[in-house]
């Protein structure tokens, strides 16, 4: 009977097959460095980054940074070190955390961790790849630091002269607002930037993929930027990366050049200005939004407004990301008159996608929020932001009096547009709300519209995470959840009641691996037994498990209780198997010898099982 079920020593194998292929990768680093990281690397601080936290009971609390929610029921546990949400069932350790924010493999999300905590990094570890492209970034971000640099000066030289008027005077921007910006000038010459960069020892090579030089067909180098206004992009860290160039002469195209995508420039992950007013985003809990460089710097000129720019293009989800990390909320400038055909309204409709809370503010007269301060001044600027109104009302107030609704037609277009947007918004309750709107508008009755919109939203996702978790939790036995509850709570409870169970005892349950990989930390003397275990997991487990333990405590019958029904519910599966064989057997005849020996075997189980059963009522 027992070959049926692997031994204790094939579980840990298939384990580390497991964890090889589908879990996290191979890695390198010796486990004492991740072991140091973890310890290091507090979740809560990690977590802050990226979400703002409040302290609930012992727990932190905020908005899930992974599924769109306006109730937060993203819960981060800072001595535990994990962090669950009840909303989208995600979960898992620091590492999991960074791994699936940043979109990176665990190998960088413990590299980032151990620089940001200060822990180094194991020298032999790292591989040759690896080395140079770290050298290569850092390199990229030195020629843009001194780029940056030289364009300041030439603004400041007297060939600059005429640039920093036009600043002045036509752009109506201070020379404090002009050096906050980092603003410059890149001069006519054809390849000054170029020997610049060469006399402080930058490869040619290196240069040219910095983007701010290019090589011709003919073979020959030339600056990217010539006689325009140069307008430092930097990370959200201050680190410039890229830049925008303007153009200065009116025959001069393109009205904007900028700078390509490099190792350290993505566009759509970066967000003009940010590094300037992300303080401002925290303060005031709502983005500012506006398209271009100089309505940033307006704004940011005026002072205080939390604002950043999408440099003329669409807002990208990874930007949405990015905003999140700042404010849950946004407002955007939308010039009335363009809006529909424009980036502002995609924009829009993508953070309300992202479940941001968008608002637009109306700029008038075909002005953008650039020329409006200057001509208006900051005051009249702060009232139309204090005007803004709720994107999906503005949407739907335009779209109704685009519909003449009295017309079946029309009134079915009206519908059909407006449900497509509702289906985006993640929050329920806020889509029901939206619905009510629309039915209101449409005339048409408020249950048929959310029946609608439900369908649509539902079709819209590809599993409902929040559903399968709990259908995942009822499926574990009572012992389960509490073994697993302690192991995350109360470790140090578990060993001695651990070493009774058996690899075979686990068959088939839904903890089995967590169980296993539990026993193995124990065995192994681990001091921190919680993150231990959440480390050599899967994903999904580990989720399943931080779901578990971020619930209530379940009642207690203590670790010796668990383990003893669990052996019962084994042995129990193991009866009626055999049970199963007898039966057969029986049907089949002749066989009475090998018969005996199963209800000799049902037997015995039975008297196990009875036996085990009497010694829980002393347990309980
Ligand atoms: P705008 O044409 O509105 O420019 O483009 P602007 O910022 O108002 O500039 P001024 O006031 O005429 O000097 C908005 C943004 O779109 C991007 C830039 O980021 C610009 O700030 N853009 C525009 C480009 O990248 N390339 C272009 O050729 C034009
Ligand atoms: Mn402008």
């Amino acid at each position: 009977m027992g070959t049926r079920f692997p031994r204790r020593e094939d579980n840990r194998i298939e384990l580390s097959l497991r964890t090889r292929y589908d879990g996290r990768p191979p890695v390198k680093f010796p486990q004492s460095f991740i072991d140091d990281v973890r310890a290091a690397a507090d979740i809560v601080t990690v977590v802050s980054d990226y979400v703002s936290l409040r302290k609930a009971g012992t727990s932190y609390k905020g908005l899930c940074p992974f599924h769109g929610e306006k109730t937060p029921s993203f819960h981060v546990h800072r001595d535990r070190g994990f962090f669950h949400c009840f909303g989208c069932g995600v979960g898992g350790d620091v590492f999991k955390f960074l791994e699936l924010q940043e979109k990176v493999g665990f190998t960088d999300a413990l590299r980032q961790l151990a620089q940001r905590f200060g822990i180094p990094i194991p020298e032999l570890e790292q591989g040759e790849g690896v080395r140079e492209t770290a050298a290569e970034r850092e390199a990229l971000l030195t020629i843009h630091e001194v780029a940056a640099a030289w364009f300041r000066e030439q603004l400041a030289s007297p060939a600059g002269a005429r640039v920093l008027e036009y600043l002045r005077r036509e752009r109506g921007l201070t020379d404090a607002t002009i050096a906050a910006l980092g603003l410059g000038w890149a001069p006519p010459g054809r390849d000054l930037l170029r020997q610049r960069l060469v006399a402080q020892g930058f490869t040619p090579a290196m240069i040219v993929r910095s983007g701010l030089v290019t090589r011709r067909d003919d073979g020959s180098e030339v600056d990217r930027f010539r006689n325009r206004l140069m307008v430092p992009i930097a990370r959200d860290s201050g680190s410039v990366i890229a830049f925008g160039g303007r153009a200065l002469e009116k025959d001069q195209v393109p009205k904007y050049l900028n700078s390509p995508e490099t190792p350290i420039y993505t566009k759509s992950r970066t967000l003009y200005g940010l590094n300037l007013t992300k303080a401002d985003l925290r303060k005031a809990g709502f983005a500012l939004i506006v398209e271009g460089y100089f309505d940033f710097a307006q704004v940011f000129q005026a002072g205080g407004f939390p604002v950043v720019a999408t440099c003329g293009t669409a807002l990208t989800p990874q930007q949405a990301q990015l905003l999140r990390r700042f404010a849950p909320k946004a407002v955007i400038s939308f010039d009335p008159d363009a809006a529909g055909q424009g980036a502002a309204e995609r924009s829009s409709e993508l953070l309300v996608t992202e479940g941001f809370d968008v608002n637009v503010a109306l700029v008038p007269d075909g002005l953008d929020p650039d020329t409006f301060i200057q001509r208006h001044g900051r005051e009249a600027y702060q009232r139309l932001l204090r005007q803004s109104r709720p994107y999906l009302e503005f949407l739907l107030d335009r779209a109704a009096a685009a519909h003449d609704l009295s017309r079946d037609d029309q009134r079915r277009e009206f519908l059909r547009r407006m449900l497509t947007v509702a289906a985006r918004i993640p929050d329920p309750a806020v889509r029901d709300q939206f619905a009510d709107r629309i039915s209101h508008k449409a005339r048409v009755t408020e249950d048929v519209v959310r029946a609608e919109i439900r369908k649509a939203a539902a079709a819209r996702r590809t599993e409902l995470p929040v559903q399968r978790a709990a259908q995942l939790t009822t499926t574990l036995r009572a012992s389960e959840k509490e073994l697993l509850w302690s192991l995350v709570h109360e470790p140090e409870t578990l060993s001695g009641a651990l070493s009774e169970l058996e690899a075979v005892d686990l068959e088939g349950l839904r903890s089995r691996d967590i169980l296993l990989a539990l026993g193995e930390v124990l065995e192994e003397g681990a001091a921190d037994i919680p993150r231990a275990v959440l480390g050599r997991l899967t994903d999904q487990d580990a989720q399943f498990l931080t779901a578990v333990a971020a619930q209530a405590p379940p009642p207690t019958r203590g670790p010796h209780y668990c383990v003893t029904d669990l052996r019962i519910q084994r042995l129990k599966r193991e009866r009626s198997r055999l049970q199963d064989e007898i039966a057969r057997r029986q049907g089949v005849g002749g066989e009475e010898e090998a018969l005996t020996g199963l209800l000799v075997r049902k037997h015995e189980l039975s008297r196990r099982i009875a036996e085990l059963e009497a010694s829980l009522v002393g347990l309980k």
